[in-house]
């Protein structure tokens, strides 16, 4: 990996993949809307900016080009297929190699066998509906750009986030196939830690057409995932 983009680059969780890109060496043209380049100030010596919104076909096909990886944040903006167009024009002009990885949260199901509690269903109907009713967000657009991205034969991931909170890093998030899983059940990761996820995921082939729903690896649910799996091993 030499050279990677990062599509929402000027937002919480865009500025720490640009940093954990740059970690690695690797060189990075970030996507931001033109209202937000001055959030990358502290990049802006380091990597290349292409203003512009990132559903904008022209804008993705200049800033992913010659990039072996895009990082994608998936975010459902309007009510105009801000998510979908995005995912559209990076699955469209992205290198024909080029590993995809996209953000998104656990409320998007790949094969249906997701199983969420009552209260997370309840909450995301909810504030869905108000987001909706509003015109600020549509949740139903990043499920057609999810939609669109399972249909394609590109090399993608889709990284689904658990709630998240700031504070330092706690390493690698651990992950599950389904949202569900006891592993998962504390729903909680560091946003640094979604970042470096995303970014490891550039080079975890074994991540390719998989939906990892993720969770911080010092959260309880995941130290007694890795005490049992211990202790199964003692036996
Ligand atoms: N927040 C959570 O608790 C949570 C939980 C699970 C998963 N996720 C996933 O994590 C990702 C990002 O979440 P985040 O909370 O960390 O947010 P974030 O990093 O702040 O990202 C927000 C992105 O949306 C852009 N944006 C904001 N307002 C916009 C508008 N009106 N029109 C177009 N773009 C706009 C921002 O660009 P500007 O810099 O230009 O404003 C930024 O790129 C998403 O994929 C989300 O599904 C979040």
């Amino acid at each position: 990996m030499k050279k990677v983009c990062i599509v929402g680059a000027s937002g919480k969780l865009g500025r720490y993949m640009v940093q954990h890109a740059l970690d690695r060496g690797y060189a990075v043209v970030g996507v931001c809307r033109e209202q937000s380049v001055d959030k990358l100030a502290d990049f802006a010596d380091r990597i290349k900016i292409v203003p512009g919104p990132t559903n904008d076909r022209e804008v993705i096909r200049t800033a992913v080009s010659g990039c072996d990886g895009v990082l994608t944040v998936l975010v459902p903006w309007g009510v105009h297929g801000y998510a979908s167009g995005t995912a559209r024009a990076v699955l469209d002009y992205a290198d024909p190699e080029a590993r995809l990885v996209f953000s998104c949260g656990w409320h998007i199901t790949r094969d249906g066998q997701d199983v969420y509690s009552r209260w997370f269903l309840m909450m995301v109907a909810v504030i869905g509906w108000i987001a909706r009713l509003f015109r600020a967000v549509d949740l139903r657009d990043q499920v057609e750009a999810c939609r669109r991205i399972f249909a394609s034969p590109r090399r993608w991931t889709v990284v689904r986030g658990s709630d998240l909170e700031e504070g330092e890093s706690e390493g690698l998030p651990v992950w599950s196939h389904h949202v569900g899983d006891p592993v998962l059940a504390s729903n909680m990761t560091r946003r640094t830690d979604f970042a470096l996820f995303m970014v490891e995921a550039l080079t975890d082939d074994a991540l390719i057409h998989e939906t990892p729903a993720i969770v911080g690896r010092m959260t309880s649910s995941a130290r007694a995932h890795r005490g049992a799996a211990a202790d199964a091993a003692t036996i």
